[in-house]
């Protein structure tokens, strides 16, 4: 078999790099180890910055998006009794983000494609690529009936998340890895009750961290700071509730409980691996990068990076490298601001196991320091809403 693009992996970055590719008239073949029922059902991040926002619909994919998003305008730091509100609207010009879940994403991403004929095979096993050091690099992988097949490429995009097959196939001595693990993890629950909050709470607690976000009005998404070894077997929902109404606990408000549909524990890490590409395969998103929660920027660098990654695919099959030479160097630029500015949310705002008092005083000054001078408040809502911007017009645009 013959592609221009092989792509590894249907999340986000995968799926929106065959959907621009296409706008550019180029041909991929997506493939995807699990099922497209769990692709679409995984819960994970939930807000979208408003270049992301803007590059969905210049792509044409923000139908649903726009009718069923919620645009937020600020968010409220909660912290020592009491909740202050950080106003990116007035901040940054008027630039918001936007509640619209990564599931709702994947699917509308996964219509499009299949809507229009594109090859995004699920179910697939044993994938690998190879020849990554010519100009026709191999993706060969097992179809869901067990037949091998091997396709032929002009470039490969290993967009398969952080256990994926695409960075390890980079020669590790080639690598240069950063990498921090903090001492807690994120205990998340979907639960179906309205929103008791307007914008999204980032709680700094004595007992840990809290978030309260959203899914729609009529779903909300809550995360708890646990041990990083904890197991979700000793958390049975009404100890949930409980901790969360003491994390979020503020005269006058209440705190809305209903059932919980979905419950996990997800580990916390920063990580960048440079450079994010090796002769014709190029990393985008988890692959090669991965953040904390706190800032929710995981799922805005992947879109990101695919939309550096079209256009310099499309000059490079045209005989131009100059675009797929920059290409690292230009996404590790945003890579790393996001790296500082999440580790700086997460540092503020969770509690570290065995830290001395010291710590909470220096985390309360600096969140006093944020939401009373203009300055501090104007930097955080800059990086939340995304910096730097990102280039308009996926579709046309170089
Ligand atoms: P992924 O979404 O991971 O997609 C990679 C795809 O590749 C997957 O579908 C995978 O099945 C597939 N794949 C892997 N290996 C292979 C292979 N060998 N062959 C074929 N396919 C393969 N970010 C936030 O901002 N807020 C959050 O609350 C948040 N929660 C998260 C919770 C979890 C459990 C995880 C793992 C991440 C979370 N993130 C969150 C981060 C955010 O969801 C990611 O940054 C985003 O999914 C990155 O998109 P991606 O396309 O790069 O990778
Ligand atoms: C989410 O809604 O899942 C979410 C929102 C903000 C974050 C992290 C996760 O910082």
């Amino acid at each position: 078999m013959r592609t221009q693009v092989g792509i590894v992996g249907a999340g986000p970055a995968g799926l929106l790099l065959s959907h621009l590719l296409a706008l550019r008239g180029i041909e991929s073949v997506v493939v995807e180890i699990r099922s497209r029922d769990y692709c679409e059902a995984r819960q994970r991040a939930g807000v979208l910055e408003d270049s992301s926002v803007r590059l969905l619909r210049e792509a044409g994919l923000a139908g649903r998006l726009d009718r069923e998003g919620l645009e937020h305008g600020g968010i409220y730091l909660q912290f020592a009794g009491e909740r202050r509100h950080i106003d990116f609207r007035e901040l940054t010009g008027g630039r918001t983000v936007t509640v619209y879940a990564q599931t709702e994403v994947v699917k509308d991403l996964i219509a499009k494609r299949v809507a229009a004929g594109g090859a995004v095979h699920f179910e697939v096993a044993d994938t690998v690529v190879d020849h990554l050091d010519t100009d026709r690099p191999v993706l060969s992988y097992a179809s869901a009936d067990g037949a091998r097949h091997e396709v032929v490429c002009d470039a490969i995009a290993g967009c398969d998340g952080f256990h994926g097959i695409g960075r390890p196939a980079i020669p590790a001595d080639l690598l240069t890895v950063r990498e921090r693990e903090y001492p807690y993890a994120w205990l998340g629950i979907l639960a179906d009750v309205p929103p008791s909050t307007d914008e999204l709470i980032y709680s700094h607690h004595p007992r840990g961290f809290a978030l309260h976000s959203l899914r729609s009005p009529t779903l909300s998404r809550l995360y708890l700071q646990v041990d990083p070894d904890e197991s979700i077997g000793n958390w049975p929902d009404e100890r949930i509730w409980d901790e969360l109404q003491s994390r979020f606990e503020l005269p006058g408000w209440d705190l809305k409980q209903g059932p919980v549909l979905d419950k996990g524990i997800t580990p916390m890490r920063s990580f960048v691996s440079a450079p994010m590409r090796y002769g014709r395969l190029f990393l985008a998103g988890d692959a090669a990068h991965i953040v904390p929660p706190t800032g929710a920027k995981g799922l805005n660098l992947a879109l990101a990076d695919v939309a550096v990654l079209a256009p310099a695919l499309d000059r490079l099959l045209h005989g131009d490298p100059a675009l797929a030479d920059a290409y690292s160097a230009t996404c590790l630029n945003r890579v790393w601001r996001a790296t500082h500015f999440s580790w700086w949310m997460t540092t503020m705002l969770h509690r570290t196991p065995g830290a001395d008092p010291m710590e909470a005083e220096l985390q309360l000054a600096q969140l006093r320091y944020v939401t009373t001078s203009r300055a501090a408040a104007t930097s955080l809502a800059e990086n939340y809403t995304g910096f730097p911007a990102l280039a308009a017009d996926p579709g046309t645009a170089d």
